[in-house]
């Protein structure tokens, strides 16, 4: 059995939680050489061999005994510049960097095919749920229709701490950073970014088609208050960050992110804390339900194990899909219905809506609920970004299929 000599960039939150694991998995055949961190100096809260760290790149990348790089950096372009160079060298990947690889998936499947090497990156995806290696293998036919959940495991730790107990959204947030679930930048959690990296991937591994991040729909959860939050309770619903990638028709699909009301029958509703939960649905087999914890350190580490180990059997994506026939079209001409709530903004005149269903005036707060394109949402997106402003989606069926 081969033996997989590891490079590890990164020693934060996750790449702490891989130093325990490698050590732990007999299994993996799998050591760490070498680890490249910004700073050698810096307290660690784990035991380790100071002669392991390096602050110098070159370290990893001249090593010729190390036949894996495993990159965990919260700096997207340190990580592209090592991914890249890494795929250059002919050295496998398994990388956790969501925002790199959807900024440039197609640039390193291109890469790895001119190369012949390997990028796996499961965790950039849900944390500890193998959704891209599943979509990418037993999902590999035409049947699926949809890709639908919660991604984002601070935003959910959030919304559950509101919703559950009462807590006020400031200190959630400030408890989901020192849990370590939370982005370096958690604007990119509670506003949607985070989810749209890894949907962005998802799609790619689950339809065949790239989509690029400035082209999606997103929306947070920075601007929810307690008015939405009591109208939600009042419907016996709770509120959650979901993103979807939705085949509307045989020929054409969409995608966005955006805070959603969730009622009681649908699997996501009991989705709490830091959990992620993941509903595929395909023809022929309705809907299938992934979860668990979708953010942390050894969570996520888990799933670099799995590629890690992946790689001891020269695993590798094949991204068939992407060669398909009929592969569907990207759309955002389709109608949402969502619900606005908006004080001094005028919403309904604003927003080109075409219809109105729901109206709600006071001096303090305003709300509509309406139809309105998702291209219109999109053109209009400068709008909602103010506290002003909440929108969620009230969701509606895509196709006949659903039921
Ligand atoms: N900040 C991310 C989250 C970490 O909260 O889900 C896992 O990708």
């Amino acid at each position: 059995m081969a033996t997989i000599n590891i490079g590890l960039f990164g020693l934060g939150t996750v790449g702490s939680g891989i130093v325990k694991i490698i050590g732990k998995a007999r299994n993996a055949h799998a050591e760490i050489k070498r680890i490249c961190v910004r700073d050698i100096n810096k307290p660690r809260s784990i035991d380790l061999d100071p002669t392991l760290l390096t602050s110098n790149p070159d370290d990893i990348f001249n090593d010729p005994r190390i036949n894996l790089i495993v990159e965990v950096i919260s700096d997207a372009e340190a990580s592209y510049r090592i991914v890249t160079r890494a795929l250059r060298a002919g050295i496998p990947v398994v990388s956790g960097s969501k925002a790199m690889i959807a900024r440039h998936l197609p640039e390193l499947i291109d890469l790895q095919r001119r190369y012949d090497t390997a990028l796996l990156y499961d965790a950039s995806s849900c944390g500890s749920i193998p959704v891209i290696r599943n979509l990418e293998e037993y999902y590999d036919n035409d049947l699926l229709l949809e890709v639908k959940g919660i991604l984002n495991g601070s935003s959910n730790y959030i919304l559950s701490q509101v919703f559950d107990h009462d807590e006020s959204y400031d200190s959630a947030l400030k408890r989901a950073q020192q849990l370590g679930f939370a982005e370096a930048d958690p604007s990119f959690d509670i506003d949607g970014y985070d989810s749209l990296f890894k949907l962005i991937i998802i799609t790619v591994h689950a339809l065949g088609v790239y989509v690029a991040p400035e082209e999606i729909f997103t929306y947070g959860i920075s601007h929810i208050n307690d008015y939405d939050i009591n109208y939600a309770r009042e419907k016996r619903v709770k509120i959650k960050l979901v993103a979807q990638v939705a085949k509307i028709g045989d020929d054409k699909f969409t995608m966005f992110v955006m805070p959603e009301f969730v009622t009681r029958s649908k699997y996501i509703y009991s989705v709490d804390d830091e959990y992620n939960g993941v509903v595929i649905r395909g023809e022929c087999y309705d809907r299938q339900f992934m979860f668990g914890k979708g953010a942390g350190s050894l969570p996520t580490a888990s799933s670099i194990l799995s590629d890690v180990m992946a790689r001891l059997h020269g695993y590798r994506y094949e991204y068939k899909k992407m060669g398909y026939r009929g592969r569907p079209a990207y759309t955002t001409d389709l109608p949402l219905k969502v619900y606005v709530r908006f004080k001094d903004t005028d919403i309904p005149s604003l927003l080109p809506f075409e219809s109105i269903s729901e109206r709600y005036s006071s001096t303090g707060v305003n709300y509509v609920v309406g139809l309105i394109k998702l291209a219109d949402l999109i053109a209009n997106r400068p709008l909602l970004d103010t506290p002003d402003v909440f929108i969620a989606n009230i969701p509606t069926f895509f196709t006949d299929l659903d039921k």
